[in-house]
Parts: C-alpha cells; structure tokens; sequence
C-alpha cells in the first residue's frame, strides 16, 4: 500500500489526461474555430434540440460535485486516489425525466478533467468530452452542466480524461419514471468496480507499463494482462485466463474487486425482509473488467438494460461489460446471501451480503453455484414493446471493424487510431446503423455517447454492448440528437490508446 501519491505519479497522472483532450481537439477544432461542416456542439441546433426537450413544470435538480485527492478506505486497505467524495462510488444523484440537472463541478485534482453523462440522451455541449465538446476544466476550474435528462433509467457519470475513470471517480444518476407504478418494495444500488489505485501502481502507470511493454504480441485471445499484475505467473496459468462466454479477459490484473466500494473481506450488507420484492440497479463501473454476477440461492429477472425496459427475463446469473448497467428484480426469501460479482476470466471476485435475518455471513471465497447455471447475455434481450425500436431501413450504415495489437499496445476501430480517424458521418434525421465487427481476440464493450441504440433483429434498447471476438453486432439508431458524439470501447485502456471515433453530424 502506497498512503501518498508519489511525485512521478503524480507527474504521470497530469501527461496522463493530456492525449485524449488534445487529439480530439486537432479533428474538430481545428485552428481555434469548429470544422464548419460539422454540428457544432454549442451552435443553435444543438440549443434549438435542447429547448424542445425542456417540459413546462419541470423541476431543477442541483448537485456539486469536487473532484480530490482523497484517502479511501476500501474495508481494510486504505488507499490515497481520486475521488468526487470521501467514498467511492461519489454522490448519487437523482432526477425525475424531464428534469433540468444542474450541476457545479469545482476541480481540486492536481490535473485537468471532466464529467461525462454516461448514456443519457443530452445537449452536445453539456456530454462532457475535453477537446470535442467543451474545453477541459482546469486545475482550480469550475464548470456547470446544465441538462435535461429526458429518459427514465439507471445511468452513471465519470471523467473523460485519459484514464481518471479508473479512480474513484464514478457516481450513480438515477431518472426516475413519474409514471411508473414501481411494483417493488425496495430498491438498492450496487456498483462495481475493479480497484488499482493506491495499491503501488496508478492507472497511468498501468498505461505506460501496457504501452512500453505490451501483452504478448500475437492476440490470440488467451489474455494478456499487464507485465506488472502477470510476472510471476506460470503461463499455464494466463492461457486459462480467458471468458468462454465473451473471450479475453481484459489486460490488467487487479488486486481488488469491489462492491459499493468495498472489497469481499467487509463487504455492504443490503438489508430487507423475506418476501419483499427487490429492484437491484447494478452498473459495471470497472475499467478493464467484465463481471458475472449473482444472487446465491435467488433467480434474477432482468427488468431494464441501459436505463431501458427490456421484456421481462429471468436467470441465474448475468454478464455485465464495462459501462453497462441492468436492473434485475429479485423475491426475497429467508437469510444472509452472498451477492457476487465474479471478474470473468480473472481470478477474484467482488461481494456484498443480502441480509433478510440473523445468521453467519458467509466467507469472502463464496462462490454460489447459481454463476455456472443459466448466465444471460444482454445481447439476448429484448427491447420491450413501449421502447421498441420501429423497424426501418437505415439509410446510413457505417461498419466499424475492431482492431488491435499488442506490441505496440494499441486499439483501432477501422485501421486508425482516434487522432487519425476521421468521423463517422451522419445527418439529423437518418436511421443510422452501426455494423461493430470484432477482428480481435478480445471482447470490446462498445458505447455511444448521446443515443440509446437498439441491438438489431428486436434486442434491448441500449447504449453500451459486448462484442464478443469474431463477432458482429449492428445496432440501428435514430440521428435525432444533434452534435459530436463519441463512439467508443469502454474498456478505458483501448479508448485511450485509440478505440474511439467521432460520430459526426454533418451541419
Ligand atoms: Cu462512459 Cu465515453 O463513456
Ligand atoms: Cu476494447
């Protein structure tokens, strides 16, 4: 355990934010002025868009948020990180759809950042990417988000820049439905996150040792972590480390796994009563890791996907990608049950305790056998019907293979890193689709900014899905929110060594 944030990384920590905000900026605003051809994202559609969202009556939902160097306690390591409070996940934040959120960031980290509003359908100048959408807000800076949140759902925010997410900078944004009846009795929030930070090695020095390194350098889908997690283990071991269900299984080998911020050995405990029924939003907030989740001695029934109903689904177990976020609904019955979520692929897993009575928790290692039953792929889902996508011939398809290699450390969507992509072009009004094509032997969560797409064929509305290797995933969306959008895998490590491009309306 490292209790002071070194000088080197604290250098490293400041470079590292620096190569996201510059490139995009060299695309779009180039020579001080937005690409004239282009949606500017503080231009009059993007405000014009904006006003037609604005409800009359609607209220205002203010919150502050203070990005910091903080000391975390993770339930016995106490590490020195970053965070938008002295807990991680940072502050929930709450709104009804329709709402006006306002929202003062005031930066107090030794680095310049940002916060993007992951998966809501927002004002472009408002979605929080450094260089695309807004200046990044500097040391000692302040900036105010001001949006509305047009659609009920489970969404999360965080930085985009460089790779802060993998911090504790994330946090929770609920939009409640003010029509929905809410048939449960209760609900909780459980986050997860895959934990580095304050343990000898910052995110950034993850990044430098994956760049100057790389994995092994022919991608055949065993995983390749990063040097520093894998010396020392036989390669018998890595080969095994790999997802039959999704492939690879990220780079980075974490030391810890955490549940609302806790590691396994003192988890949270969600309490209720036997017999109620419980609403669980659960947000994969990790950076490098897929997680298989479940509820020992219960069944799931996977209720909303990114925010959006999906056609009631019940399962022993789920996979949730970087980014994605599901509701699931649970029956309670009588106990103390491990909730767990396993890092698929990796050794170790993520715990929190469901208590319905006395009792002895169980161990830390519990691994309940309901994660090698039935374990459901969003991808499977189904969009419900009140959320369907009507179906309609895309007149604008843009095919975007997924590359990559190992040495160098770099990820490309279509050949090109994002300094040297030039944007996916769209106009207001298409039906777009979106043709994701996996070259490479890992799996690649892939997110939209600004949009909830549908998963082709009648699957789930959402913002962020899998590709498995080797498989192809379209999604259709309607271009209906004008601006500069990024498009990107949300495994940080790939976005920010260059899986990402620019999804550009075209003025
Ligand atoms: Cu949650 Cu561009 O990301
Ligand atoms: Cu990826």
């Amino acid at each position: 355990m490292s209790p002071t944030i070194t000088r080197r990384q604290l250098l490293a920590g400041i470079a590292g934010t620096v190569g996201l905000a510059g490139t995009a900026g060299a695309a779009a605003w180039a020579g001080g002025a937005f690409d004239p051809s282009l949606v500017a994202p503080n231009g009059d559609l993007v405000a014009r868009t904006e006003a037609a969202r604005r409800r009359a009556g609607a209220a205002t939902v203010t919150a502050s948020l203070n990005p910091r160097p903080i000391t975390l306690d993770l339930g016995g390591p106490t590490v020195r990180t970053w965070g938008y409070a002295d807990s991680a996940p940072g502050p929930l934040i709450r709104a009804k759809a329709g709402d006006l959120l306002r929202v003062d960031v005031e930066n107090s980290l030794p680095a310049t950042t940002s916060v993007h509003w992951h998966g809501i359908a927002l004002r472009n100048d408002m979605d929080g990417v450094p260089g695309l959408t807004q200046q990044p807000i500097p040391v000692g800076g302040r900036y105010r988000y001001e949006f509305t949140a047009p659609d009920p759902g489970t969404y999360f925010y965080h930085p985009h820049s460089g790779v802060q997410l993998d911090r504790a900078l994330y946090g929770v944004l609920v939009v409640d439905d003010p029509e929905e009846a809410g048939a449960y009795d209760a609900e909780w929030i459980v986050v997860l996150d895959d934990w580095v930070d304050g343990s000898g090695r910052t995110p950034e020095d993850v990044l430098a040792s994956l760049q100057s390194m790389g994995g092994h350098g022919d991608m055949t889908g065993t995983d390749h972590g990063d040097m520093g997690g894998m010396s020392g283990m036989p390669m018998q071991d890595m080969e095994m480390m790999t997802s039959p269900l999704i492939g690879g299984a990220g780079d980075v080998d974490y030391p810890h796994y955490l549940v609302n911020g806790r590691i396994p050995a003192s988890p949270v405990t969600l309490s209720g009563k036997p017999g109620q029924r419980v609403r669980i939003r659960i947000v994969n907030a990790a950076s490098d890791t897929a997680f298989r989740l479940a509820l020992g001695g219960h069944r799931l029934t996977v209720t909303h996907s990114d925010g959006f109903p999906v056609a009631p689904t019940p399962t022993d177990a789920l996979l949730l990608g970087m980014g994605e976020r599901v509701d699931v609904s649970v029956d309670l019955t009588d106990g103390v049950f491990p909730l767990v979520a396993a890092a698929e692929g990796k050794p170790g897993q993520g715990l929190a305790l469901v208590r319905t009575a006395a009792g002895e928790p169980p161990a830390a290692t519990v691994r309940p056998t309901e994660l090698d039953r039935q374990v459901l792929i969003t991808t499977t889902l189904r969009a419900a019907e009140s959320v369907a996508l009507a179906s309609r011939r895309p007149e604008r398809v843009h095919r975007l293979v997924l590359g990559g290699t190992m040495m160098p450390y770099q990820w490309t969507i279509n050949g090109a890193t994002f300094d040297q992509a030039e944007p996916l072009l769209v106009e207001r009004g298409e039906r777009v689709r979106l043709t994701f094509e996996n070259s490479t032997a890992m799996f690649h969560p892939m997110h939209v900014h600004g949009h909830t797409f549908a998963v082709t064929g009648g699957g789930a509305r959402k913002d962020t899905v899998i590709v498995a290797p080797k498989q192809i995933v379209a999604v259709d969306l309607n271009a209906d929110n004008p601006g500069q959008w990024m498009t990107h895998c949300h495994n940080i490590y790939h976005a920010e060594t260059g899986m990402m491009v620019n999804l550009a309306y075209q003025a």
